[in-house]
């Protein structure tokens, strides 16, 4: 039986540092109500110079391919998670292919915002494990500080999110690397974390107009309190999904990496969990949320720092807009 495993995994985040004071000196806001909060002390923000969405990925990916031992010309498809791709289309996937000099290979794009690194992962592990691919890209890159609103107006959302990006090389194993995944939506909530524009639910008339631009359509907004309560909801739901299906324990998990949506959050399921602190990865503090890539950065910090190593189980878990919430079970091999 055919199964997929992670290889190697990368990350980039852009140098410009970004801390609570700074926030403050632009912004009604300050370091003692983001910290306790958000648990955010600090993010990047990218120069809109130097990153994209795609080349922040590509660095990721050539990190990721270097720690599998796995040359570019090897990957067969591309699964690229962002909801801020460099054009509203194409994606940003086939940018990231041509970034890597990949003639032809397919690349596709998943939309599925703080959940979109394990729906990419999901994607990756049903094509390796029907024999498609052998070998696929998975990534989650997220330009988010070009759209905040970095006024007072804003800050419910302005302190919260940064920019980077994640890569995973998945390949096909005999041994079981993913163990399962599974993937949720409910979209009757779709507006309450949302970025209205340029969606086509708009008229005619209001799309081709100039104006629309100083809507805040084009801003993220997001009912915080609600979010807040569904998270902590559908996180430990979807995990004790993952260790029903795998007839393990919570105490099997070697290692817990939540999105990086709230500190408050991971310390939630962290206490609901009865997990000890060095069984549970966060580095908000450092990033905010960086959405798709959250997931795949906080992995590669932890497997840098060793708190990954083989044999261990890995529990990944998410929840964003849509809403949408997911979970994945790994064995590191
Ligand atoms: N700085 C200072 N004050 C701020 C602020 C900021 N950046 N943002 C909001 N406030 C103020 C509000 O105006 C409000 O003031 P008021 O009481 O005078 O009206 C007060 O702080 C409380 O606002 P509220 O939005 O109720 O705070 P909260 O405790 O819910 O925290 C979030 C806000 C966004 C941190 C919290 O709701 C949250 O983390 N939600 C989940 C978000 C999330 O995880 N999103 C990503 C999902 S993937």
């Amino acid at each position: 039986m055919l199964h997929s495993r992670i290889a190697g995994i990368g990350h980039h985040v852009p140098e410009r540092i970004i801390t609570n004071d700074y926030l403050s000196t632009i912004i009604d806001t300050n370091d003692d109500w983001i910290t306790e909060r958000t648990g955010i002390k600090e993010r990047r923000f990218i120069d809109p110079e130097k990153d994209t969405v795609a080349n922040m990925a590509a660095k990721a990916s050539r990190m990721a391919l270097d720690r599998a031992g796995v040359k570019a010309e090897e990957i067969e498809f591309i699964v690229f998670a962002t909801i801020t791709s460099d054009y509203y289309f194409p994606g940003s996937g086939v940018l990231l292919q041509r970034e890597l000099g990949l003639e032809s290979i397919p690349a596709m794009d998943i939309k599925n915002a703080c959940s979109g690194f394990i729906y990419a992962l999901s994607t990756a592990d049903q094509f390796i494990r029907t024999g498609m691919y052998k070998k696929v890209l998975v990534i989650g890159a997220e330009i988010q500080s070009t759209a905040l609103d970095l006024t007072t107006r804003g800050r419910g959302t302005a302190v919260i999110f940064g920019d980077g990006a994640g890569a995973a090389v998945l390949e096909a194993s005999d041994q079981p690397g993913v163990l399962s995944t599974h993937l949720h939506s409910d979209g009757r909530f779709a507006e309450e974390l949302y970025v209205k524009d340029p969606g086509s639910s708009r008229p005619h008339e209001e799309r081709q107009a100039e104006q629309i631009l100083d809507t805040s359509g084009f801003k993220v907004y997001m009912n915080g309190n609600l979010v807040f309560k569904h998270a902590v909801v559908r996180f430990m739901e979807v995990i004790n999904e993952a260790l029903d299906a795998n007839g393990a324990t919570k105490e099997e998990i070697d290692l817990l990496i939540p999105h990086q949506a709230n500190l408050r959050i991971s310390n939630y399921i962290q206490a609901k969990l009865g997990l000890p602190d060095e069984k549970v990865y966060n580095n908000i503090m450092r990033y905010g949320n960086t959405t798709a890539g959250s997931i795949p950065i906080a992995m590669s910090e932890a497997w840098e720092e060793g708190k990954i190593k083989e044999n261990q189980v890995i529990c990944l878990a998410a929840f964003g807009s849509g809403f949408t919430w997911a979970s994945a079970l790994i064995r590191w091999k």
